[in-house]
């Protein structure tokens, strides 16, 4: 595969903040997904009254990929309004270890802050399949 197209799919989570359900915090997060077949899937982060049924714009991404039975993921973007590029909650990196292992990970603000990391610079010493085996 040629080099991803990093700066589209930048584009493509700020895009998906329109779709982050974020009335409580109203801190509106936006991720986007590319997959080995060249797909891409958004996610916003979509709050809940039960605060705790949150569930974080990686999060919403990569299970859409997932659910349209993608399974390769060669990159995620996220972004946040935040002063510098902010990184992803502890969840996510578990779920990202998980379901997006060989990705790179663009971390971006909406001022131009940018920064690109691994799933085991997130996670390093993280639990993960090998441990049980696979
Ligand atoms: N949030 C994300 O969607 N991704 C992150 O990386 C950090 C936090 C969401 C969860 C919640 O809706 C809001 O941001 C404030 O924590």
């Amino acid at each position: 595969m040629t080099q991803p197209d990093y700066a589209a799919l930048a584009e493509a989570a700020i895009a998906a903040r329109e779709r982050s359900y974020a009335p409580y915090s109203h801190f509106h997060v936006g991720a986007a997904v590319l997959t080995a077949a060249g797909n891409i899937f958004l996610g916003g982060n979509i709050e809940n009254a039960a605060y705790p049924m949150t569930i974080c714009a990686e999060r919403v991404a990569i299970f859409s990929a997932y659910a349209a039975g993608e399974r390769e993921i060669v990159a995620l973007a996220v972004v946040t309004p935040t002063d510098d590029a902010a990184s992803p909650c502890g969840a996510c990196r578990q779920v990202i270890l998980e379901l997006a292992p060989r990705s790179i990970i663009i971390l971006l603000n909406l001022s131009g802050a940018r920064r690109r990391v691994t799933p085991q610079d997130l996670l390093p010493f993280g639990f993960g399949p090998a441990q049980l085996g696979r």
